[in-house]
C-alpha cells in the first residue's frame, strides 16, 4: 500500500469519524448506523497500525467522542469513563474468549452476559448516603454536571439506607460512585412524543435521542415530567482511590457481587444477568437475549460480555479506549428487502403532508411491516427512491420503520419517481411550504383530514375526554356530514345517532352523557382541546392558572403571555395568532355558544394540577413486598402525588394492592376480598396515564 494514499485516507477517516462523533455524542443525531461507524473506526485503526509514522495522540481511534455541551458546567471524572470494543459476529466473540485465555494463561474464565441498554451513560456520586453529583460521559475524562436532571431518574435513590457503608468490603467508605445507563421506557417514550407532536415540536426519532436530549435539558422540572429511567451496572468507592487504576472496581470479588450490592442498596439493576464459561455458552445466552429483545419495555442494542472475576479484570487492564475484560456484542439492526409498491400521502392535524412508502409486507424484528415513513420529499429525492424499486427497510433504534436505501442493481428501468404533490390529496387545496421548512402543508382549515385530526385531538383523554368517539367514528361522522367542527358534536341528535349502523340507543346515550360532562372538564384540559399550535398539556396548565376564562385569555397580549413561566416568545406568538385568526375565533365562539366554554372558568391552582392521575386519584392503596425498582416510600410519594392514598392494611375500602417480591399475607387477604393486585410496572403505566 502506498504511503501517500494511506496518509490521505487516514486524514479523511479521522475527519469523518470526528464528524460522526459530534453528531452522535454532541447532537444526539447520528446519520450512520453503529455498524457503519465501527467499520470506519476499524479501517482507521488498521491503517494507523500499519503506518505508525502517521500516529497522532489526538486521533479519534484513541479517544472516545465527546458529548460536552457548553450550557452545562463540566467536571472531571473520578476515573476515565471508557467505552467497550464492539463486535457483530460470533467469530469475534470466540476470538475474544481465546485471547483472554491466552493473556491470562488459563482455560477456565467465567463471563457475565447482560443487556447493553441503548441509552446514555451517567455517573452518579453519593456522599454520606445522599446523591451529591451526576455527570455525563463527556469526553471520558470530564463530563457535564447534570445533577438536577439525574435526581429525576425513576427509582434512583436520593438517600440510602443507614447501613449503606457496610456493603463495601473496605472500612470507612464515605463516598462512592455508581455508573449506568439512563434510558426511556418505550411507553414513556411514546407518550413523550405524542405530547411533543401536540405542542408542535418535532418528535424524537428514538428513545436514545430522547434520553440524550432530556439529560441536557436545562429545566429539570420538565425532565421530571418525562419519566426517565436508569439501570446501574458499576459501583466503586471514591475515598482514597485517587490515582488508582481505572476499573479496580469497588473491591468486590466479582461483577455478580457488584450487581447484588447495587440492588441491595436500592439501585435499579437489570434483571438479566447470566454467566457462561465458554464461547459456546456465551453465544447461547446471546441468542436467548436476542430472542426476548423485542419483548422488553426498553431498547437494547446488544449485550455486554464481562470477565466476572474482578482480580482478573484488574490483571487485564485497559487499552486507551476500552477495558480488555469486556466486549460489546451488537445485534444487527433488523433489515429486510421488499418491493415499494407505491407512495401514499398522509395529512396530519396541522396539515403537514407526509409521504408514506407502501410495501409488499415483510417480516422485520417480530412484526410485519407494510408501510414505512419517507419523512419528506427532500428525503425521497436524496435517496432517489422510486415506485417499483426493491428497497431495504430497517427498524434500527427507531420505532417507525424507514426506507434505508434502494437496491439500485435490481432496477429494470420501469421504476417511476413519485411526484411531490401540488395539491392536498384529501381536499385538493394547493399545498404550501413554510419559509425554511421542508414539509409541504395543506393550508385549508376545513380540509377533512385536518378536521378529523382536530376532532380526534378535541375528544382525546387529556382534552375534552369524549368517550365513544374512537378513531373510526370521527371519520363516519365527517363522511355523513354530521359534524365539521368540535362545536357540532354538541349539536348531535339522539335519534340520528341511535339510527347509525352499529349504534343504537345505548351507544347514543353514552356519547351524549360524555358530551354533557365535557364543560366540567378542568379548564386547562378544555384549553388544551383547542389544539392551539405549541400549546401542550403543560402550557395549557400554566395558562389555566393565570387566566379566568377563554375571553380573558383571548384578550391577552403576546408580551403578557411571554412573562409566564415556560412560555417563550414563540409560544406566546402562536397563542396570539390563534385567537386573532378567523378559524380560531370561530372555533372558540362556537364552543362558547354550545356551552362548552363557560363565561368564567375555575382558575386552577398548582395543587389542583400536581400531577393528579385519574386512575389513581381518590383510590386507596396498600403496599407489600419488595418492588423491582421503587422503595416503599418512593412508591408512596408517587401515589400520593397522583392523588391516591396509602394505608397499612388491606380492607374492603382498599382499591389496589401494590405487590412486589415476597408479598406475605396481605396478598392472600386482597385475593379474599377481591382487591385488584398491581405490580410496579402496572402502577407506572397508570401514573403515565394508562388505564
Ligand atoms: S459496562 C468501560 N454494561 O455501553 C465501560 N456498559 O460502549 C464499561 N452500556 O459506556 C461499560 N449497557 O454507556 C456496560 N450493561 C452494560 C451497559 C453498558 C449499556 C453502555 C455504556 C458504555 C457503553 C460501552
Amino acid at each position: 500500500m502506498d504511503g501517500d494514499w494511506a496518509r490521505a485516507r487516514i486524514a479523511e477517516l479521522r475527519r469523518e469519524i470526528r464528524r460522526h462523533n459530534d453528531l452522535y455524542y454532541r447532537d444526539a443525531a447520528p446519520v450512520i448506523s453503529d455498524q457503519e461507524y465501527d467499520a470506519l473506526l476499524r479501517e482507521l485503526e488498521e491503517l494507523e497500525a500499519a503506518f505508525p509514522e502517521f500516529a497522532d495522540p489526538d486521533s479519534p481511534a484513541r479517544a472516545v467522542g465527546a458529548d460536552h455541551d457548553a450550557r452545562f458546567v463540566s467536571a472531571p471524572h473520578s476515573r476515565a469513563m471508557l467505552s467497550l470494543s464492539n463486535s457483530y459476529d460470533p467469530a469475534e466473540v470466540e476470538a475474544f474468549v481465546q485471547r483472554l485465555q491466552k493473556d491470562l494463561d488459563r482455560e477456565a474464565i467465567r463471563f457475565t452476559v447482560e443487556p447493553k441498554i441503548d441509552g446514555v451513560a451517567v455517573a452518579v456520586r453519593y456522599r454520606d448516603g445522599a446523591l451529591a453529583m451526576a455527570l455525563t460521559r463527556g469526553d471520558g475524562r470530564s463530563g457535564d454536571v447534570i445533577t438536577a436532571n439525574a435526581r429525576t431518574l425513576q427509582g434512583l435513590p436520593l438517600n440510602l439506607p443507614d447501613d449503606w457503608a457496610t456493603r463495601f468490603p473496605q472500612r470507612g467508605v464515605r463516598a462512592f460512585e455508581v455508573r449506568g445507563e439512563a434510558y426511556f421506557g418505550l411507553g414513556r417514550f411514546r407518550a413523550l412524543n405524542e405530547e411533543r407532536t401536540v405542542r408542535g415540536l418535532d418528535p424524537f426519532a428514538n428513545p436514545r435521542n430522547a434520553t440524550a436530549g432530556s439529560l441536557k435539558t436545562l429545566d429539570s422540572a420538565e425532565v421530571a415530567g418525562r419519566g426517565l429511567s436508569v439501570f446501574l451496572y458499576q459501583i466503586f468507592p471514591l475515598d482514597e482511590q485517587d490515582g488508582a487504576e481505572p476499573g479496580l472496581t469497588g473491591g468486590f470479588p466479582d461483577h455478580r457481587r457488584e450487581m447484588a450490592v447495587l440492588q441491595e442498596l436500592g439501585f435499579p439493576v437489570n434483571p438479566f444477568l447470566r454467566t457462561a464459561e465458554s464461547a459456546q455458552g456465551i453465544l447461547a445466552i446471546l441468542a436467548d437475549l436476542e430472542g426476548v429483545r423485542h419483548d422488553l419495555d426498553y431498547q437494547i442494542d446488544g449485550a455486554v460480555i464481562k470477565v466476572d472475576d474482578m482480580r482478573l479484570q484488574a490483571e487485564l487492564g485497559f487499552t486507551a479506549k476500552a477495558p480488555r475484560w469486556g466486549l460489546a456484542y451488537k445485534f444487527a439492526a433488523a433489515e429486510a428487502e421488499t418491493l415499494l409498491t407505491g407512495v401514499t400521502l398522509q395529512v396530519g392535524r396541522t396539515g403537514v403532508i407526509t409521504p408514506v412508502a407502501e410495501l409488499e409486507p415483510v417480516e422485520l424484528a417480530g412484526t410485519t411491516v407494510g408501510r414505512a415513513t419517507l419523512h419528506n420529499w427532500e428525503e425521497i429525492a436524496r435517496k432517489d427512491i422510486r415506485v417499483g424499486d426493491r428497497v431495504v427497510v430497517v427498524k434500527g433504534g427507531d420505532i417507525i420503520p424507514k426506507v434505508l436505501r434502494v437496491v439500485a442493481d435490481a432496477r429494470t428501468g420501469q421504476e417511476t419517481s413519485p411526484p411531490a404533490p401540488r395539491a392536498c390529496p384529501v381536499c385538493g387545496t394547493p399545498v404550501v411550504r413554510g419559509e425554511g421548512q421542508v414539509a409541504l402543508r395543506c393550508p385549508n382549515p376545513l380540509c377533512p383530514a385536518v378536521l378529523a385530526g382536530r376532532l380526534r385531538h378535541f375528544a382525546g383523554r387529556d382534552a375534552a375526554d369524549i368517550e365513544g368517539l374512537g378513531g373510526k367514528w370521527v371519520d363516519t361522522f365527517l363522511d355523513l356530514g354530521l359534524v365539521k367542527s368540535p362545536g357540532d358534536l354538541f349539536r348531535l341528535e339522539r335519534a340520528v345517532l341511535a339510527a347509525l349502523p352499529g349504534w343504537g340507543e345505548k351507544s347514543a346515550d353514552r356519547l351524549l352523557a360524555s358530551l354533557a360532562q365535557a364543560p366540567e372538564r378542568p379548564w386547562s384540559a378544555k384549553l388544551f382541546s383547542l389544539g392551539i399550535p405549541q400549546v401542550g398539556v403543560t402550557t395549557a396548565r400554566t395558562l389555566a392558572r393565570r387566566f379566568g376564562g377563554i375571553a380573558e385569555l383571548a384578550a391577552a397580549g403576546g408580551e403578557e403571555l411571554a412573562t409566564l413561566e415556560d412560555i417563550g416568545p414563540v409560544v406566546a406568538e402562536a397563542i396570539v395568532e390563534f385567537f386573532a385568526s378567523p378559524g380560531g375565533r370561530a372555533l372558540v365562539r362556537d364552543l362558547q355558544d354550545v356551552g362548552y366554554f363557560l363565561p368564567g372558568e375555575t382558575v386552577e391552582r398548582v395543587e389542583d394540577q400536581g400531577g393528579k392521575v385519574a386512575a389513581i386519584e381518590g383510590k386507596t392503596f396498600v403496599l407489600t413486598g419488595t418492588l423491582p425498582t421503587l422503595t416503599r416510600s418512593e412508591a408512596k410519594a408517587l401515589i400520593e402525588r397522583a392523588g391516591g392514598k396509602v394505608t397499612g392494611t388491606v380492607s374492603r375500602k382498599t382499591d389496589f394492592l401494590l405487590a412486589g417480591d415476597g408479598p406475605g399475607s396481605k396478598l392472600g387477604r386482597a385475593e379474599e376480598l377481591g382487591v385488584a393486585v398491581l405490580d410496579e410496572a402496572t402502577l407506572r403505566a397508570l401514573l403515565a396515564g394508562g388505564d
